[in-house]
């Protein structure tokens, strides 16, 4: 049975960890959804760990779009949210409407996520959802805010700490159906946790969540560096350099093909 919005949100209140992870082709699509996996998320993380960018400012509507519609050719049963990425959205709330509603027309995406919780950005997170496009909030460490905030753990004052927890409860009550929350300190993400109706998916944000979600390049050892939170389950760079040398060798040794 597909998940949906009420599952997740029913999932928090019996205590069943929900499991994301990213993905950015139909290859992994397809293994994360035979595997399992709850809400596979077509994260802007894709310009670094798939188009070799250095953040993920610079990836494109359309670039998201053309991933996104392989990610969910290779779903069956998992939610598919798309990352709405850097300036398709922060101009206005119709903006907004404008970017994700082609995701889910163009690309077949059930859901978005956006990231910010300051008053303007519920206010497009409240129109998203009355336009009927389900909404992923995303608060803490904010990636597309790089530049002005760096990677570094968010909340770690009183101050910031407060602010991010109405930052969370302002999306809950806009209407969003989830929110991740990354590099946050633990106790912050259980309270906020603790906090909404909604469930909270973290990434560095301890163990308290509702649920976890990972880049599956750092979990399956293929990304160029990852970040400290991350864990890596698997080390496919040295399976594939090893496959690679082996087919390598059989060429120039004449040994294959038989
Ligand atoms: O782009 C991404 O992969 C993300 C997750 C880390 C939450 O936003
Ligand atoms: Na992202």
């Amino acid at each position: 049975m597909p998940v949906t919005t009420q599952k997740l949100i029913q999932w928090k209140q019996a205590g069943r960890s929900i499991v994301a992870l990213t993905a950015w082709d139909y290859a992994i699509a397809r293994i994360l959804d035979e595997a399992g996996v709850d809400l596979i998320l077509v994260g802007d993380s894709l310009a670094m760990v798939a188009l070799g960018h250095a953040t993920t400012l610079p990836v494109t509507i359309d670039e998201m779009l053309h991933h996104t519609a392989a990610v969910r050719r290779g779903t069956k049963e998992a939610f598919v949210v798309a990352d709405l990425p850097f300036l398709s959205y922060q101009e206005s709330p119709a903006q907004a409407i404008h970017s994700a509603g082609r995701f889910l027309k163009e690309a077949g995406a059930q859901a978005v996520k956006l990231e910010g919780g300051y008053p303007a950005m519920v206010e497009t997170v409240s129109q998203l959802v009355l336009a009927g496009i389900p909404v992923m909030g995303h608060v803490g460490l904010t990636p597309q805010s790089v530049n002005r905030l760096g990677y570094k753990q968010q909340g770690r004052t009183r101050d910031d700490a407060q602010r991010i927890l109405q930052e969370a409860i302002a999306l809950d009550d806009a209407g969003a159906f989830a929110i991740v929350l990354e590099h946050i300190p633990t106790d912050l993400a259980a309270r906020i946790t603790e906090k909404l109706s909604i469930p909270t998916i973290g990434i560095g944000a301890g163990p308290h969540c509702n649920g976890q979600v990972l880049v599956t390049a750092d979990v399956l050892g293929l990304s160029a560096q990852k970040p400290p939170f991350a864990k890596s389950y698997a080390n496919l760079h040295g399976i594939i350099t090893q496959a690679v040398r082996d087919f390598s060798g059989e060429v120039r040794q004449h040994q294959f093909p038989e």
